[in-house]
């Protein structure tokens, strides 16, 4: 008996997924032939700007790997999903697509082939690119080297590998983009919010993500990607070290703020990529950023923090540590601290924070090196143990900032250390 209805319960779910896959099957869109001549320069140079904007190179290159050749993995909760090629490769990237294929791609999470797409790609947000915007990043990619290259299978938890799934998770997350955009980029304000929610999808990282993998509401309240948290983007004018419009313009072209620090850990290539697009879309965004604010746009450059008080950082434990290991670069008199007007380590969010996280993954990981960049440190996971981690974060916290100490920090740090290894 338990058996037959076992068998019954088996033909039901087999039945109903059948249905389910004809349900959600999207229709193939057939394969041309490549271009056969490139764009003009004008649209290739606006594709180059949207590609930029859009990231699409950061998770579409794997480490050391060929540009837009894919092989990413990305690390979600429910497995690692890898990016694939999107170079014109004919057999193994996008060279056999249409720009029609593509375009149902970025606005219905598509591929050309019917199958619907992983979230990772956040085409919950280029679904409201504009067409114009699509079409340019199609041609700028199609004019890019083919790389012949194959990204590793997924490895998602069942039934999460199943990916007519993903039609009910699209139900509920998708709401598909209209022609109307480019209308509401009238204004630079409607220009950075455009740049912001869509092409730039911050929020992917910024709001955090639900049980079901969808972005949390209202957006921007703050997320935690790759162990790194990412701070609330409607928060940036409150707080002990308030932003100004000018100094996120800095710190999104150059990765890194004179008045608060450096983009570090997952936003570190985001600024990369923002350091290449004219001026005036970073000062579009930052002004749209400045709009979202919970306190109201900052009134007047932020106030000097507070000077540390010598008595109380004198018995701290991580103080020698600090000296030794971290005084050299961070000390006030330290030689990096005296060109570009850098700020004290009091005055960063890494420090500032309610968790002790992005110090813990600063500490262990550094910031790594990359061509033209004025910014490196070394990491110290080989180096420092956990206490002495936790040590430092005390020190810095409670005597640089005058903050009471983070609880755990040192739990924090194994944490940390095992989870993100580099
Ligand atoms: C946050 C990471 C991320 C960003 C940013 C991103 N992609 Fe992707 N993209 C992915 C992943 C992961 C997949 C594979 C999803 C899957 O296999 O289900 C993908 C798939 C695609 C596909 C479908 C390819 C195929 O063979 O089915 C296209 C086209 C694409 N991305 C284009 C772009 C463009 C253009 C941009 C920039 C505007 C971009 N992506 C930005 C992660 C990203
Ligand atoms: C070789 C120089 C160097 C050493 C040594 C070094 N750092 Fe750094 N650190 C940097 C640079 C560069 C930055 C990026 C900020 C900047 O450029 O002003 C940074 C940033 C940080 C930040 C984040 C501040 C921000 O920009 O948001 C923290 C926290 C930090 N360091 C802690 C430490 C600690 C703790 C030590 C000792 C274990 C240490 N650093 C050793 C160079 C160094
Ligand atoms: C891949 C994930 C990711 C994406 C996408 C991303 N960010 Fe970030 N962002 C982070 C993380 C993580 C931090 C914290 C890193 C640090 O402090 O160095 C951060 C820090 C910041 C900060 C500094 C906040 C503070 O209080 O120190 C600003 C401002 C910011 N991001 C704006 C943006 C904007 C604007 C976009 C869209 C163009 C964006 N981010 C896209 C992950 C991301």
């Amino acid at each position: 008996m338990r058996l037959r209805i076992t068998a019954a319960a088996v033909a039901a779910l087999a039945v109903a997924a059948a249905g389910l896959a004809l349900w959600t099957r999207a229709e193939p869109i057939a394969p041309v032939d490549p271009p056969a001549a490139a764009a003009a320069p004008a649209v290739l140079a606006a594709g180059a700007r949207v590609v930029a904007l859009g990231d699409c190179m950061v998770c579409h290159t794997a480490r050391g790997g060929a540009a837009y050749a894919g092989g990413l993995g990305l690390d979600t909760p429910f497995g690692t999903i890898y990016s694939t090629n999107i170079t014109p490769d004919p057999e193994t990237g996008i060279g056999r697509w249409s720009a029609q294929a593509f375009r149902r791609a970025l606005r219905e999470g598509v591929s050309r082939d019917g199958h619907l797409l992983y979230p990772a790609f956040p085409y919950i947000h280029t679904t409201r690119m504009s067409d114009a915007d699509i079409e340019a990043s199609y041609h700028y990619l199609m004019s890019r080297e083919p790389v012949r290259a194959t990204p590793p299978d997924n490895a998602l938890v069942l039934p999460l590998n199943f990916r007519p799934l993903l039609a009910f998770w699209n139900m509920l997350y998708l709401r598909p983009g209209d022609a109307g955009i480019p209308a509401r980029q009238a204004t630079p304000l409607e220009r950075g919010r455009y740049l912001v929610d869509t092409l730039g999808h911050c929020a992917s990282c910024h709001s955090g993500m639900n049980l079901l993998g969808g972005e949390r509401h209202p957006p921007f309240q703050g997320g935690n990607i790759d162990g790194w948290d990412a701070p609330a983007l409607t928060r940036l004018t409150g707080g002990a070290a308030p932003w100004t419009q000018a100094e996120l313009v800095d710190y999104l072209r150059g990765g890194l703020s004179g008045a608060h620090g450096a983009a570090k850990g997952p936003m570190r290539p985001v600024t990369e990529r923002l350091a290449g697009v004219p001026r005036e879309d970073v000062d579009a965004m930052a002004a749209y950023l400045m709009s979202i604010q919970d306190a109201g746009p900052a009134a007047a450059p932020a106030a000097a923090p507070t000077p540390p008080s010598a008595d109380l950082s004198a018995d701290l434990p991580g103080r020698r540590l600090f000296a030794a290991a971290c005084a050299g670069c961070h000390a006030p008199a330290a030689p990096m601290m005296r060109v570009d007007g850098r700020p004290g380590l009091a005055r960063s969010s890494a420090v500032l924070g309610e968790r002790p996280d992005n110090f813990v993954q600063t500490v262990l990981h550094g910031i790594p090196w990359e061509t033209g960049s004025k910014v490196y440190m070394p990491p110290f996971a080989d180096t420092l143990s956990d206490a002495q981690v936790a040590e430092l974060a005390a020190y810095v916290r409670t005597g640089l900032a005058g903050r009471a100490a983070w609880p755990d920090t040192a739990t924090k740090s194994a944490t940390l250390r095992k989870e993100t290894p580099q």
